[in-house]
């Protein structure tokens, strides 16, 4: 499949303001390695997301949000789940993410899922009281605050409705990530700088702390599954995953030598692992309360900005 073009107006709309040098990092990093990205989607990304789907479980009719939908790893089942008269808007940043989704959605018959290329901040924020589900999968630790986030989410949801957030749990992607960074250190070069999401990185993949996120959301009910699973990753698939995701930040300052080094190691660290790489996740679902005033207590209720359903 070729990569498709970056259109001239990559993202529309403004960027949410706080952060913008991080979202527009995970901007760059996902969408120049889009192409790779797709090539791990039946190893790792599909297996993820249908799971991710599953728990969300949408009803039949509903209209959902997939935030940060990549190339529609749950945003496609998602649509299949809410049938021909419900709705999937799937957003991501990245516009050759969301044009190899489109792709997707075409091939497969979907007529049912949009796919957009917007920082979900700001989606969020022009959605309120909008979705019956929203479905996050692997995205909510690239985003800068993962409380605001959560709150936002809040916000995008019709009273009652439903979020699912999967997220990688501690530990998971090894030995993938130790042995590229292994590798890197017996090249001797330099570590690069610390990545921008670190700090959301950490936040998102310990239970306690996703439901800590959740009730301080104000979401009811919040509860999380750990789903420990192991996924096939080959030395091919490993340097998808290198090349196609935030871990291209690790590779961006060698040389072309040291990455075929760098390739060769990792390929090696993955076969002596019998090619199995730990795919746990967490999945944290929680309800928005009744009304909007249950949710955020003393906060002013908003002017609801639900959207139009597509005919
Ligand atoms: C690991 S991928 C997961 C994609 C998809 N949900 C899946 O499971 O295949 C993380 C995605 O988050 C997107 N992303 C990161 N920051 C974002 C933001 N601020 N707004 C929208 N999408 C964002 C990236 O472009 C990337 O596609």
């Amino acid at each position: 499949m070729s990569t498709p073009e970056r259109p001239a107006d990559a993202v529309q709309g403004p960027l949410h303001a706080p952060a913008v040098a991080q979202v527009r990092e995970a901007m760059r990093l996902f969408d120049d390695g889009a192409e790779a990205f797709v090539e791990a989607s039946d190893a790792v990304w599909n297996v993820v997301g249908q799971a991710s789907a599953a728990a969300a479980s949408p009803p039949l009719d509903g209209v959902v949000l997939d935030a940060c939908a990549g190339a529609g790893a749950s945003a496609l089942p998602l649509a299949r789940a809410v049938g021909p008269h419900g709705y999937v808007d799937a957003v991501d940043l990245s516009p050759r993410l969301t044009a190899y989704g489109t792709g997707a959605a075409h091939d497969a018959g979907l007529g049912n899922v949009a796919f957009h290329s917007a920082d979900i901040l700001d989606w969020a924020a022009q959605h309120v009281d909008s979705y019956d589900r929203i479905v996050c999968t692997l995205g909510l630790m690239f985003l800068p605050d993962p409380a605001a986030a959560m709150t936002a989410f809040a916000d995008a949801l019709r009273p009652g409705g439903r979020v699912t957030v999967t997220t990688w749990a501690a530990g998971a992607m090894q030995p993938l990530t130790g042995c590229l960074w292994q590798a890197r250190l017996d090249l001797g070069v330099p570590a690069p700088p610390p990545a921008p999401f670190a700090a959301s990185v950490t936040a998102t993949e310990d239970p306690g702390r996703l439901l800590e996120l959740a009730t301080a959301a104000g979401f009811a009910q919040p509860h999380v599954d750990v789903y420990r699973q192991s996924l096939t990753v080959n030395g091919e698939v490993g340097w998808a995953l290198v090349t196609g995701t935030v871990l291209r930040g690790l590779i961006t300052d060698l040389t072309e030598t040291q990455l075929g080094q760098v390739r060769g190691r990792l390929a090696q660290g993955l076969a002596d692992s019998g090619n199995r790489v730990d795919g746990t996740t967490l999945t944290l679902r929680a309800q928005r309360a009744n009304a909007d005033r249950d949710t955020h207590p003393g906060a002013p209720r908003r002017a609801s900005r639900r959207r139009k359903r597509p005919v």
